[in-house]
């Protein structure tokens, strides 16, 4: 029996959690907060205290005689948790901070697709202070500007010009208040065109793609309304896109393989894990937006439950470095929708009583994940965050979807949620625009 140790508490997690015991392991679990999924998954084996203390987790390890540990956020990674864990004799599926650096610092990411001339690479400069700013805004024009600061900010604190600033103003004042708080930041190049998630499995060598995705960032219907952690996200019964075809996957794969074996040659380190590359197609072609270093969140849940492949297994051959190339995945679509509380992400209701009919879920085929909700009295409560994915599978968009929605009929609580994600309108949409942007 393999004892294996998820670290994290959202539903991410829990897709990961659910694929490890499909894999016949034994799962423990160590969150910062309680995820009522993963409890049952862990069959209570769980501790739940901040997900950035390695002594505890070492301890919890060490008693728990965990075999190896699987890390679902960007936090613990961009901290050094993986190499607390392996000099303790703990193996990890997840790679080590110079590796994780590639999520954890956006100008070491671009610095390093630079001088290792990777084609997905963007026009940027990074900044300490706003010296040098004007210029560099004269000469990329203010309507082509996106401002990342430089290390994680949950998603929240990338701006771009036309969706949060309008005018040089916003822009110089964003970057000076970023500034202001000895905050280094970047201005790179703003793109058009359609995004795509590729999550890739890898041994530090080996790249395994698995199949496409597209997560909807946009809090409300037709992309409007500020940036969430991601309200759902769709993915098809080809594993690509009906924008996005093999000879686009191959140029992304064909990146993230040098852009690993370019983390090895900088920093001696290997990266090993998932990597989740967000890419776009453009006129110009595949670029890059930026890298995480795990699952996404959504997009785990269009993934994980499609494999065929024992995931047990592949997170042995990534640790081993010994990735197998048959990994597959079931030509199914999928589409995940989160139900958020009314008023997220500014000011969400918390501590609302969610009711699930699970019997009428099961019957359905929707499959749940618990985000950010806690269990009282064997009851369901909101907190701050995304409440719950739903997730529907079937041969085509349009079932999958169907399935989504009506696992959703089974949920009650002052939630919402996005009823356009997975829609064959909304598609037709990205569609037309990619046509739009290859016929000019
Ligand atoms: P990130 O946190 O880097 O994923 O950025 C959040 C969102 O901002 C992305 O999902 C994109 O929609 C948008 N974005 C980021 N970088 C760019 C860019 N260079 N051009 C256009 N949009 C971008
Ligand atoms: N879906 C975006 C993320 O996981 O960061």
């Amino acid at each position: 029996m393999i004892n294996c140790l998820i670290v994290g508490h959202g539903a991410r997690e829990h897709a990961i959690g659910e694929a490890l015991v499909k894999g016949g392991a034994e799962l423990f679990a160590f969150m910062s907060s309680k995820n009522a999924g993963l409890e049952d998954l862990s069959k209570g084996r769980i501790k739940v205290h901040s997900e950035t203390d390695f002594v505890e987790i070492i301890d919890f390890c060490k008693e728990k005689r965990i075999d190896f540990a699987i890390i679902g956020p960007e936090a613990p990674l961009c901290v050094g948790i993986v190499d607390a864990l392996e000099k303790k004799g703990i193996p990890c599926a997840s790679p080590p901070i110079e590796a994780a650096q590639l999520e954890g610092s956006k100008i070491f990411m671009r610095e390093l697709l630079e001088k290792y001339r990777i084609p997905s690479n963007v026009k940027c400069k990074k900044f300490f202070s706003i010296e040098g700013v004007d210029d560099y805004i004269n000469q990329l024009g203010i309507e082509n500007i996106v401002i990342k600061p430089d290390g994680l900010t949950g998603g929240k604190g990338v701006m771009v010009f036309g969706d949060h600033l309008f005018s040089k103003r916003d822009i110089m004042d964003y970057c000076t208040e970023l500034a202001s708080k000895n905050a280094p930041f970047i201005l790179e190049e703003k793109l058009n065109g359609e995004e795509f998630t590729l999550q890739a499995f890898i041994d530090g060598l080996q790249v395994i793609g698995t199949p496409l995705v597209q997560d909807h960032k946009r809090a409300y219907e037709g992309d409007k309304g500020p940036n969430t952690g991601g309200m759902g996200s769709y993915s098809m019964e080809d594993h690509l896109m009906p924008f996005i075809n093999q000879k686009d996957v191959e140029e992304a794969i064909h990146d993230m393989k040098n852009v690993v074996a370019a983390v090895k040659a900088e920093t001696g380190i290997k990266y090993k894990g998932p990597l989740y590359g967000q890419f776009m197609k453009t006129a110009k072609g595949i670029k890059l937006i930026e890298f995480n270093a795990r699952f996404g969140d959504p997009e785990a849940m269009n993934v994980l439950p499609l494999l065929k492949t024992n995931f047990v297994d592949i997170c042995w051959q990534m640790i081993d470095q010994k990735l197998s190339k048959n990994v597959e995945f079931e030509k199914k679509a999928t589409v995940c929708k989160y139900l958020a509380p009314e008023g997220y992400p500014i000011s969400p209701v918390k501590d609302a009583l969610v009711s699930i009919d699970k019997e009428k879920m099961k019957k359905i085929g929707a499959k749940y994940y618990y985000a950010s909700v806690y269990r009282k009295d064997g009851k369901i409560y909101t907190s701050s965050s995304r409440a719950m994915g739903i997730l529907g599978i079937a041969d085509s968009l349009e079932a999958a979807e169907r399935i989504a929605e009506q696992g959703i009929g089974c949920i009650e609580g002052r939630l919402f949620h996005r009823k356009d994600v997975g829609t064959n309108s909304l598609l037709q949409k990205r569609i037309e625009h990619m046509k739009l942007l290859l016929n000019k």
